[in-house]
């Protein structure tokens, strides 16, 4: 175990105890090095498989975010959940870190854990002249090297188990690390695994920390890729960590109120409730991907004794691409770029499919339509914002034609939720009465 204790904010003394404290929050960045996409082929496969993600100007968004964070310098410092590179190749973990060191030079502290297609990935690979070459992907201890100062340097306590650590962000507040990827098995057969878990060792690290927190009341904010809680009906199995109520219960049993997560690449938030202790719940705030629509990012305002506040925010990959002088035209309207490019991307996918279940091309165009829609704004969050313009539209009614494909049952699954905001979360750390963890501020109830 180790016992350094380093990882304190600039100047932190008793004296600024009060003062808020700024995170920003990013996950699955999917970084690919140049080296490995020698000739930028990976996003025209990604296109046609349907990929949503931009793989395209991974670059430049990545570019981008990194100027906003430097532009904003976050007091906490940058989270990042996961999934830092597209398949884990050694040489986009390198190119990542050379990137983010950028970060690091301005003072501000970075917090990295892995994602499952981190470590240890057997799709890793180098893509050239319609070839793909298999090439290096790294080992657990490689990982914890490239970026031994993205949060392992200085940790409070590392777990021996796996890449797990806790560090200490002042005397009052604590980052949990936890890593829930599930990659000792992978091989040439099985090459990456997507589902999440805990071993025991690790729980047992984590309850020892986890009690002296509390002893100490020391607040705990807990950052997983994968999901704590079940966001969704369709994606579940191997997104949501396995035996998640576990987790749930000791994070209720020591007052762990909220857990930012990654990995389901849309923006969604769920509370978990405890089995065992009435009335706690724990969030579960799913950042969307960096690299899908709408390209965002969260501030997470750790404001003590009084709140957390999550929000999220889109990247203005615009100002970054004029201020630089860059004559792109889709990186000078990447909003616009964007949507529309997850808008067809979607459509292309469900338009053939329609088409074989024997429907007019007019009734297929109509149920794309509304999917394709739908779709970007699911992994936005922002179904909030558009469910009554579908509800009521033509289009969407044609989808009774057709209940039982696959895509009813996700659009259903969509709309289940469409009144929650995703995108904002404000929970209260008061400790009066039955206040503490309660929701202060949500948009869609606020
Ligand atoms: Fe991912």
């Amino acid at each position: 175990m180790n016992s350094e204790k380093v990882n304190y904010l600039k100047g932190d003394d008793e004296t600024n105890l009060d003062k808020n404290i700024e995170f920003i929050v990013a996950t699955d960045l999917h970084y690919i090095s140049p080296k490995a996409d020698v000739d930028g082929e990976l996003s025209e496969i990604c296109e046609a498989k349907g990929d949503l993600k931009q793989m395209k100007y991974a670059s430049e968004i990545i570019d981008a975010f990194i100027s906003e964070v430097i532009k904003y310098k976050p007091s906490g410092g940058l989270i990042i959940c996961g999934d830092l590179t597209y398949n884990g190749e050694m040489v986009s973990h390198i190119d990542l870190m050379t990137k983010l060191q950028k970060i690091l030079d301005k003072g501000i502290n970075i917090y990295v854990i892995p994602g499952n297609h981190d470590i240890k990935n057997y799709n890793a690979y180098k893509y050239k002249a319609a070839q793909k070459i298999p090439i290096k992907s790294v080992s657990p201890k490689m990982f914890k090297e490239i970026y031994f100062n993205c949060g392992f340097k200085s940790a409070l306590y590392r777990d021996k188990y796996s890449i797990s650590y806790i560090s200490q962000v002042n005397s009052e507040l604590w980052l949990l690390m936890l890593d829930t990827n599930f990659y000792q098995e992978n091989n040439w057969k099985n090459p990456v695994a997507i589902k999440g878990s805990i071993n025991e060792s690790t729980y047992e690290w984590l309850e020892q920390h986890l009690k002296e927190a509390k002893e100490k009341n020391i607040k705990v904010i807990a950052v997983t890729h994968h999901s704590l809680v079940d966001h969704n009906d369709l994606l579940n199995k191997g997104y949501t960590i396995e035996n998640n109520q576990r987790l749930v219960e000791l994070y209720a049993k020591y007052n762990i109120i909220l857990n930012l997560s990654g990995h389901l690449h849309i923006q969604h938030i769920k509370p978990g409730y405890s089995k065992k202790i009435k009335n706690k719940k724990i969030y579960d705030i799913a950042t969307s991907s960096l690299l899908v629509c709408r390209n965002q990012y969260a501030t997470l305002t750790y404001e003590p004794k009084k709140s957390i506040y999550y929000k999220t925010k889109v990247l203005n990959v615009s100002r970054w691409a004029f201020e630089r002088g860059i004559l792109d035209n889709n990186l000078l309207h990447f909003n616009y770029y964007s949507y529309n490019y997850a808008y067809s991307q979607t459509y292309k996918k469900i338009y053939y499919e329609l088409l074989r279940r024997n429907l007019s091309e007019y009734e297929a165009k109509m149920m794309s339509s509304t999917l394709s829609k739908l779709n970007p704004a699911f992994f936005s969050g922002t179904v909030v914002e558009i469910y009554r313009i579908i509800e009521v539209s033509d289009n969407y009614k044609v989808w009774s034609l057709v209940s039982d494909i696959f895509y009813h049952k996700y659009i259903d699954s969509i709309m289940k939720e469409r009144k929650y905001d995703h995108n904002t979360l404000k929970l209260s750390l008061r400790e009066d009465g039955e206040s503490f963890g309660s929701v202060i501020w949500n948009k869609a109830k606020g």
